[in-house]
């Protein structure tokens, strides 16, 4: 049996915590990264058979069963992960019976998954049912993301619009745009339902003064998104407040969309 902390999916949790740290989006134990991994992956590291403890979950889960994430640990800082990922990070699989985690991995001082799990899975689930290969769900706090929802009329199509003309390439990352939710209250299943439905027209979901969900095939699909969306939000923070001399214009944001073939929500361009 292999190390488990030369394992890959170890590796790439590390460095993406890292990077989110660095960015400034995790404070303290802000954020929370699920990502689904492979039966095969795993058991060249882990005996699959050895369940270290279980744990509810407190929801449904049934389209998980038998399915493993790597999870960071609820209350723990992502500037920690690198160095101490066997505390900060916990593998777990959902049992048969749909409503627990077996732990196999992780959380070696007694902690557990974080408290946005709900949200998670209930992602994990409907993103899978648009695109299979959807395997991470990210949620972080990014500073200029956060300033806009202060600043910004919080609908849906305007925003994704101010978004889309901020970088030329918005349009082409998340033609889908942007979903929001109102302020919700945050780690229970009712933020969950909400994200989850979300989910099936959006791969970014706002939570309205709070932070961001982004998801992907990879941690780098994930984590792409949500820095290009808090990218543009830093444009518009740095320019909103000064007179605007030039601007990218709608049939720009068509032409680019239409070069690149992507299918972008036409009924957000027309603002
Ligand atoms: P956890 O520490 O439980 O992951 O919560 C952090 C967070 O960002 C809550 O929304
Ligand atoms: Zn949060």
């Amino acid at each position: 049996m292999k190390d488990i902390l030369t394992a890959p999916f170890v590796e790439e949790m590390k460095e993406t915590t890292a990077n989110m740290y660095h960015w400034g989006w995790d404070e303290r134990n802000g954020g929370n990264i699920s990502y689904m991994l492979h039966e095969n992956e795993v058991a060249e590291y882990l005996d699959l058979n050895h369940v270290i403890r279980t744990i509810p979950t407190g929801f449904d889960a049934t389209d998980l069963i038998g399915k493993l994430f790597i999870v960071t640990g609820t209350g723990k800082y992502f500037k920690n992960v690198k160095r101490d990922p066997v505390n900060n990070l916990g593998i777990i699989r959902i049992a048969q019976d749909g409503t627990t985690a077996e732990l196999l991995w992780g959380y070696e001082d007694g902690g557990k998954f974080t408290s946005e799990l709900p949200a998670h899975l209930m992602t994990h689930m409907s993103r899978r049912k648009v695109n299979p290969e959807n395997r991470v769900v990210m949620h972080c706090h990014p500073t200029h993301t956060l300033a806009m929802n202060f600043v910004h009329e919080l609908d849906e199509a305007k925003f994704t619009h101010t978004l889309w003309q901020m970088c030329t390439e918005c349009i082409v990352v998340f033609p889908d745009g942007v979903g929001i939710l109102p302020w919700m209250l945050c780690g229970n299943n009712t933020i969950g339902e909400a994200t989850a439905e979300k989910m099936k027209d959006f791969r970014v979901v706002i939570w309205a003064l709070h932070g961001i969900y982004g998801v992907g095939k990879d941690l780098d699909e994930a984590f792409g998104l949500i820095e290009t969306v808090e990218k543009a939000a830093q444009i518009y923070m740095l320019t909103c407040n000064r007179p605007q001399i030039n601007t990218i214009q709608n049939h720009q944001l068509q032409e680019l969309a239409e070069a690149f073939g992507v299918n972008y929500r036409k009924d957000f361009l027309n603002f």
